[in-house]
């Protein structure tokens, strides 16, 4: 109230002093055709903002009504419009100029001096988070007001409610993940006020928070002219499931999509005849799809999607949508067979639909003829159901269709021309993950344009698919593991210059790859696990994602092709026969996330110009001929996650600037040449750790006690090295070796990176994907360790593979061993172990590899289930007391023969272990992709086919956003 004062006492004021030099501007505003007191309150207003780029600079001289952004009545000469928008709209790729152009600073109340405005706007622009002016209530005549994306927030001011002559009302806040625009939510508490907007036809509330907002349906019922109301976003937890009398006799509008409510779906909607658009999407409804539906006979476009607690499938009334156009119900279980919804689809509104999405319905069978007789059908998403059986030539029918997709299915068979007869207008086709062929003769001239093509594992070899040269406007090629067995035409590159994204990953394509400067829209390009060849040549400036790995490229890296990319996100140059030094300028990316440059024959020293700026995570120089020291300046690189060395010449002593690398969850220095001993600050400082291998290098000394600190350790490789000492008893206190299934997923980041390490266990080495799974080894092996094993080793209940062999280790075997019941692979050979093998061991029903050779035991071998299918000698070999089976020595007192039993059976339990440990990551790589795609809605094509790419590498579409938040804050800080 006392600001309200303080605004009335300075309009007085300022309405005295206009009155009084009246006279002389008065005649200029006659020929000038502004009322002077409104230039005043405009100038006035305008001295609150902040115009970096000057939009304002034509707000001078005597007639404002020809300032831009002003418009003035033919009539009366009162300024009724003022269009203060930003000219340059919001873009994904981009956000320069829109930044550039914002205004900010503050709103002055003397905008009220603008008494007749009917139209304000004041939206994309960034007024730093202050609450909208309760003034704003007091534009008597105003009609249409936008303050969206403007930078404002707070509780929506109660005085809003005060413009009855409100048709139109816009406060939508984005909840962009680029945070560019919204700094502070809108929220709103009690909404009786919108009661008052007796005009309103148009409402858009999205992204308001309505956690705390009371009273907003009755209110919205309330108002007998809305037509459009959008509440997206809202965080409304529930609707009312009646209203004792249904008004909104014009609405046809209504959107509660990305909300929270969990009732049924609420059957006053029902009464709403006029209602052509419902957006219930991203919901937690539950129930059955009410068959009430079949009476909104108006509806045009009906969204039920991803609320995946809807069930009962689609009821028949819904044959009665003579008028429907867009049927999404993706997300929802149906679990049906297509060909039930038969007579649904063929009913009037076979010709009325254009989008169809049936994507995630759990729906079966094969594509049925009711699909292609729909006659409108522009686009049809059926991606991941269990779909089967071939696609029928009657595809070709759908003259209308823009998006078909049909990725992660089990259709098959062969695609020929016939089935694209009559698809003149398709521009996005997805066909990945099915058994799908595309057999086409060479000169066939497509009758399509496509923009997007995904079809990753269909088979389109051997030869390089020509009809693709007909494609000049396409912006996305997925044809990874197409069984393509050809030289790449040169043509394909040129083709591909308006393209954003590329993938031929997979296949057996040759060539060398040209320059690709030209590429101007390319932010992603997949050549990996091909045959190119030669030496590496320039690619575009803009480049985010770059992988060409497991090829042939040959020569040095060189400077100027890494720095002619600063964009660059990721970086694959893994196995291919690149050499020379590693060039320094790649401490300069300034974006890089994941650099992998193994398995290559790279030499010379590794890059010591890392700064904190960098937000590299996964750095991989494993396997090349590296020599030199680990650098010092590794550890600032603040995000460092992951750090492969293994397999180089590496020399000198872990660096005491390691214990810097707090996030540290991988350091893989095996097989190199490092010397010196173990620190105590590894065990203090690198507290993330869950992998460290220090296997085959020269450490000596005792082995610290305190890396048991180490609590998220399940990896622990110092095989061969020159320990000595016994082993601490504080081992027993791995807490992540303890944990029997250790699904956490390590990248909580958005990036899904496959990352391997190559693991020696059960006798051989071979690579692991780490990032995913769950490997609890400890190997202490050929070292100079001794003593006894410390019977608190046996709390280590998670261990999956233990090697202690090759050292001098004396004393019996632990017969508590039998508690490391997830233990496949155990071997205590080449030490000084005597007595006689526990029974117990017989109770490790997971054990596939055991070697004890070389120790002195003695006694009988027991008999038990599990070592009955050791039926090799070699591995008691070596232990003159040993005696029974599968020895040749057998044991006096019993000399029962033995069945040799079901040896086999194990042999497919490291697959199996393999792909068990594949799936937790794979939900929450999911996961963390669709959670920012919930901060991004937009209905259409882009999430699809994003969704898409889950099965990718690398999921372009977040890293990319995600890149730009990073550079964008780091940009704000300093
Ligand atoms: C005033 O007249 C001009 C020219 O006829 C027209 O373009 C403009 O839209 C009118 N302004 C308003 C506010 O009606
Ligand atoms: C936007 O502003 C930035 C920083 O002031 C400047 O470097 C850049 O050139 C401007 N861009 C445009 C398109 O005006
Ligand atoms: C809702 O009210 C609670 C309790 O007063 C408060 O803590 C919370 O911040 C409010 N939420 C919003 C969005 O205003």
């Amino acid at each position: 109230m006392a600001t309200d004062n303080v605004y009335v006492l300075f309009f007085l004021l300022a309405f005295l002093c206009i009155q009084l030099i009246k006279p002389n501007v008065c005649d200029g505003a006659l020929t000038s055709g502004c009322i002077p007191a409104e230039r005043s309150a405009l100038l006035e207003f305008k001295r609150g903002l902040k115009d970096p780029t000057n939009r304002l600079s034509s707000w001078v001289g005597e007639d404002c009504c020809k300032w831009e952004g002003v418009a003035c009545s033919n009539h009366t000469g009162h300024v009724v419009k003022l269009d203060l928008q930003n000219p340059h709209p919001f873009s994904d790729f981009s956000d320069e100029p829109y930044n550039n152009w914002t205004l900010g600073g503050e709103l002055r109340p003397s905008l009220l001096g603008l008494k007749h405005l009917k139209y304000l706007d004041l939206s994309m622009n960034n007024f730093g988070g202050i609450s909208i002016p309760e003034f704003m209530g007091s534009f008597h005549q105003l009609q249409y007001l936008n303050l969206s994306r403007a930078g404002l927030g707070g509780v929506l001011p109660h005085q809003l409610g005060n413009l009855s002559d409100l048709q139109y009302l816009d406060l939508y806040n984005d909840l962009d993940p680029n945070f560019v625009v919204r700094v502070r939510e809108f929220s709103i508490g009690d909404a009786l006020w919108i009661s008052h907007l007796s005009s309103l036809k148009h409402l858009n509330l999205k992204s308001v928070n309505f956690q705390n907002g009371t009273h907003w349906l009755e209110a919205l019922n309330m108002l007998p002219s809305i037509v459009e109301i959008y509440l997206s976003l809202c965080e409304i937890p529930s609707v009312p499931l009646s209203l004792p009398h249904v008004n909104f006799t014009s609405l046809s509008v209504l959107d509660l999509s990305y909300n929270f409510i969990s009732s049924t779906i609420p059957s006053w909607l029902f009464n709403i005849s006029g209602l052509e658009h419902l957006d219930l999407s991203d919901n937690l409804f539950q129930g059955n799809i009410p068959p009430a539906f079949g009476n909104l006979a108006s509806l045009k476009g009906l969204n039920l999607a991803n609320n995946f607690r809807l069930q009962g499938g689609i009821p028949t009334s819904f044959k009665n949508l003579c008028k429907l156009q867009n049927l999404i119900l993706s997300g929802i279980n149906i679990s049906k067979d297509l060909l039930e919804l038969d007579e649904i689809f063929s009913g009037c509104i076979k010709m009325s639909l254009e989008v169809l999405s049936l994507a995630r319905t759990n729906i079966s069978g094969q594509l049925p003829e009711w699909l292609f007789q729909l006659a409108s059908l522009q686009e049809l998403y059926l991606h991941r159901n269990q779909l089967n059986g071939t696609i029928p030539e009657s595809l070709g029918q759908l003259s209308q269709l823009v998006v078909l997709d049909l990725w992660y299915n089990h259709l098959e068979g062969v695609m020929s021309e016939a089935h694209f007869g009559n698809l003149t207008e398709l521009k996005y086709l997805t066909l990945s993950s099915n058994s799908l062929a595309l057999k086409v003769k060479s000169n066939w001239l497509p009758p399509f344009r496509l923009e997007s093509l995904w079809m990753g594992s269909c088979k389109l070899g051997p030869e390089f698919p020509a009809w693709l040269q007909s494609q000049i406007n396409i912006s996305e090629i997925v044809m990874s593991n197409a069984s393509i067995i050809d030289a790449m035409p040169n043509w394909f590159w040129s083709l591909i210059s308006t393209a954003v994204y590329v993938s031929v990953s997979g296949n057996q394509i040759s060539g060398h790859v040209p320059n690709l400067l030209h590429l101007n829209n390319l932010y992603g390009l997949d050549l990996s696990s091909n045959y190119f060849e030669g030496p590496l040549p320039y690619f575009p400036p803009g480049l985010s994602l770059l992988d060409l790995s497991n090829n042939s490229f040959s020569g040095t890296i060189s400077l100027a092709i890494i720095m002619n990319m600063p964009n660059l996100v990721y970086l694959s140059l893994s196995e291919n026969n690149l050499s020379g030094e590693i060039p320094f300028s790649i401490c300069q990316l300034q974006v890089l996330w994941i650099l992998d440059l193994s398995k290559n024959m790279l030499s010379g020293e590794l890059p010591n110009c890392w700064n904190n700026s960098s937000p590299i995570e996964v750095m991989d120089f494993s396997r090349n001929n590296i020599s030199g020291v680990i650098p010092e300046s590794i550890c600032s690189l603040v995000s460092l996650q992951s750090l492969h060395l293994s397999n180089n010449s590496l020399s000198g002593e872990l660096p005491l600037s390691l214990k810097d690398c707090g996030k540290l969850i991988l350091l893989d220095a095996g097989h190199n040449d490092l010397k010196g001993e173990i620190q105590t600050w590894i065990g203090e400082s690198l507290t993330s750790l869950r992998f460290l291998n220090l296997r085959s290098n020269m450490l000596a000394g005792d082995v610290p006690p305190n890396l048991s600190r180490l609590s998220a350790l399940q990896f622990l490789d110092l095989a061969d090295n020159e320990l000595s000492g016994t082993i601490p008893r504080s081992f027993g206190n791995f807490t992540a070796m303890k944990v029997i299934e250790n699904f956490s997923s390590w990248r909580t980041g958005q990036i899904r990176y496959k990352e391997q390490m190559f693991i020696t266990t059960k006798g051989n080495t071979r690579a692991y994907d780490v990032s995913l799974s769950l490997i609890n080894i400890l190997d202490l092996s050929d070292n100079n360790l001794f003593g006894g094993v410390p019977e608190e080793l046996t709390s280590l209940f998670g261990l999956f593979s233990l090697n202690l062999s090759g050292n001098h280790f004396t004393g019996e075997i632990i017969e508590n061993i039998s508690k490391l019941q997830q233990l496949e692979s155990l071997d205590l050979s080449r030490n000084n172990f005597s007595g006689t093998i526990p029974s117990s061991l017989a109770a490790l029903t997971s054990l596939a590899h055991l070697n004890l050779s070389y120790n002195n035991l003695s006694g009988e071998i027991p008999l038990g289930n599990q070592l009955l299918t050791f039926n090799d000698p070699s591995i008691y070999i070596g232990n003159p007391g040993l005696c029974g089976f599968p020895l040749n020595q057998s044991c006096k007192d019993n000399e029962t023969a033995q069945g040799r039993s079901n040896a086999d059976d194990r042999d497919d339990n490291e697959m199996i272990w393999f792909y068990m440990s594949m799936a937790p990551g794979f939900v929450v790589g999911f996961w963390a992709v669709w959670g920012t795609l919930i901060l991004n809605k937009n209905w259409n094509l882009y999430y699809f086919r994003f969704i898409d790419n889950i099965l990718d590498k690398v999921y372009v579409f977040t890293v990319l956003k995600v890149s730009r938040i990073r550079k964008r804050c780091c940009f704000q800080q300093g």
